[in-house]
């Protein structure tokens, strides 16, 4: 191991509202009782951020690689334990992580998919070219997507193509989707009638409406969605949502195509040219996309397995920097809105719909499981400081799609043919659970920081860009997490990414006492671990021995490389 233990003076402290650090001086690291602790965590419930969305815990599945044909469908008439056709352990999985919202098609796939090719009878469904170099069969179209959220039991989230179809085949697939059956009336003269594509609908197979509520207005139009500028893709986003059909009461959240990364010009220009103009109601959410690449100098590249001390703080060191991905466009957006507009800015929220820590080539399942990778401890590190982040900043993020679930880029699961298991990643999700619809409080974490040994490179901007760098990350947060409440309860989630020093830390919750508390933590002494179709329960949770408070406060010795959840009792 060539981990540099910190120096003993050099203490910092990181906040929950900001990612500020803040020099502390070492005596102050001392419990009451004056024995030795390494960290505080200082937790003011009166400090309140916001209620945390349950739905910043969605997901993402694209037509690419393994993700669709073998991970989520393998066909009704498959050996594979499948409902309808969908592979069981998927829905199974999804299930015990409770996934609120699902986002389909894609991702870049999404920008030249035609979804009229995906409805209908299925042996007379087109077999066209598609993104990814891929031949689509379309097997697996609308209402295969409707029924795997029905089974999940989660809701749609569908990205529409901007960049091939014009805006009548967007508002025709809203209303393909969400008119209702039978007779619909027609608010002029002519009489009630039934809507035409809702019949078709049934037809299809689904009578009852979808109700889709959330729709991406593209994707990455700065990149694979059309190149555009954000003047361009503004001009766009408005004529597809100047007039779309609407039924019921609650108005649809669209969502805008946002940065790569902290390209923060393109969230600057996007929103001074969106309200430049009047019409901007339509205007929900803007969907941020920030990967983590494997390597600081090059996108979707390093291994997955093979990485070495300075690679593993590199890699969460620039995985933390979602915080400031997140500040920068909140900022930006509140600060391209004219002033006398800003009190509007505040209700565009942020969805970071693609997310992950994405590498190169080597693990792959097989070839044509194109952006399949493994999945090990490091990575579950990142889920939990990447959730812990989205919670800290419960205010500004409302939706959050990890890519993808399965058999990609920052999966839960792997699947291939008859063979199935959950990654290290699977479990922080479950672990987290707790936290949805919780209010989120402010933590106070302070600890030694880590210097990134690789922290004289800069990094590309966002994930996938090729403009623009962000300045070097010298150090990484001893201990980084959240809290929220719920009732008498707190819930608190910490990361310790330290390779070989536990960190004993004093927790106190200020105007309450620490009554008792129970957790779960995933822990392993080597962060490569992960698991595999032969192994697939290496890496998996335990519960948290001896958590004994004493004088309303808890202290207790996080491990190494570590991700825990606690539940606190609070009197
Ligand atoms: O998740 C894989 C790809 O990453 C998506 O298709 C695209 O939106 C992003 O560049």
């Amino acid at each position: 191991m060539t981990q540099t233990i910190p120096s003993r003076r050099r203490f910092l402290k990181s906040s929950s509202l900001a990612a500020a650090a803040v020099a502390l001086r070492g005596s102050s690291l001392l419990s009451q009782g004056s024995s030795h602790v390494d960290a505080h965590i200082d937790i003011n419930p009166a400090e309140t951020i916001a209620t945390i969305s349950p739905e910043i815990y969605s997901h993402f599945i694209e037509q690419l690689g393994g993700v669709i044909y073998d991970g989520v469908w393998v066909g009704e008439n498959s050996k594979i334990a499948n409902v309808d056709g969908i592979r069981k352990d998927f829905i199974d999985t999804m299930k015990a992580v409770d996934v609120p919202v699902l986002r389909w098609p894609g991702g870049c796939f999404a920008d030249s998919y035609d979804w009229h090719d995906g409805i209908g009878p299925r042996d007379k469904r087109p077999n066209r070219a598609g993104f990814w170099k891929q031949q689509e069969p379309n097997q697996y179209g609308l209402h295969e997507f409707m029924r795997t959220c029905r089974a999940i039991g989660c809701k749609p989230y569908l990205a529409a193509n901007l960049r091939t179809q014009p805006a009548r085949d967007f508002y025709q697939e809203i209303e393909y989707c969400n008119a209702p059956a039978g007779d619909i009336p027609s608010n002029s003269a002519a009489p009630a009638a039934p809507d035409t594509l809702a019949m078709q609908r049934a037809a299809n197979g689904d009578r009852d409406p979808f109700n889709v509520d959330l729709w991406g207005v593209g994707n990455e139009s700065w990149g694979c969605g059309g190149n555009l500028t954000p003047e361009e893709y503004a001009m766009e986003f408005r004529r597809f949502t100047a007039w779309t059909p609407t039924y019921g009461e609650a108005p649809l959240r669209f969502v805008a195509v946002g940065p790569n990364g902290d390209d923060v010009d393109w969230t600057r220009r996007l929103f001074k040219a969106l309200y430049g103009n009047p019409e901007r109601r339509h205007l929900w959410g803007l969907s941020v996309h920030y990967y983590t690449s494997g390597s600081p100098t090059k996108f979707a590249a390093g291994d997955a397995l093979a990485f070495n001390d300075a690679e593993f703080y590199d890699l969460l060191t620039r995985g933390s920097l979602m915080d400031k991905v997140i500040t920068d466009h909140w900022s930006a957006m509140r600060d391209a809105v004219p002033s006398e507009l800003s009190k509007e800015q505040p209700s565009v929220k942020l969805v970071v719909d693609e997310w992950g820590a994405w590498y190169g080539k080597g693990t792959e399942l097989a070839p044509e499981y194109n952006l399949s990778q493994q999945s090990t401890m490091r990575d579950a590190l990142l889920t939990g400081i990447t959730f812990d982040i989205f919670q800290r900043h419960a205010d500004k993020v409302a939706v959050a799609a990890v890519a993808q679930s399965i058999n990609c880029i920052h999966s839960l699961m792997l699947a291939q043919g008859d063979k199935f298991c959950v990654t290290p990643t699977f479990h922080v999700f479950q672990m987290y659970l707790p936290h949805r619809g919780a209010q989120a409080v402010r933590a106070d974490f302070t600890a030694p920081s880590i210097p990134n040994p690789m922290g004289e490179t800069a990094s590309q901007v966002g994930g996938n860009s090729y403009i623009g760098q962000l300045p070097p990350v010298r150090t990484l947060a001893g201990l980084s997490g959240s809290a929220s409440i719920k009732g008498k309860t707190l819930i608190l989630t910490v990361v310790n990414p330290h390779l070989t020093q536990p960190m004993t830390t004093e927790i106190a919750v200020r105007g309450a006492s620490i009554a008792s508390a129970r957790g779960t933590v995933l822990a392993e002494k080597d962060v490569h671990a992960h698991n595999d179709f032969a192994h697939p329960d290496v890496v998996k949770p335990r519960s948290v021995a001896s958590l004994s408070p004493s004088g309303g406060k808890l202290t207790h010795s996080f491990p190494p490389a570590s991700v825990t959840a606690l539940e606190v009792t609070l009197s």
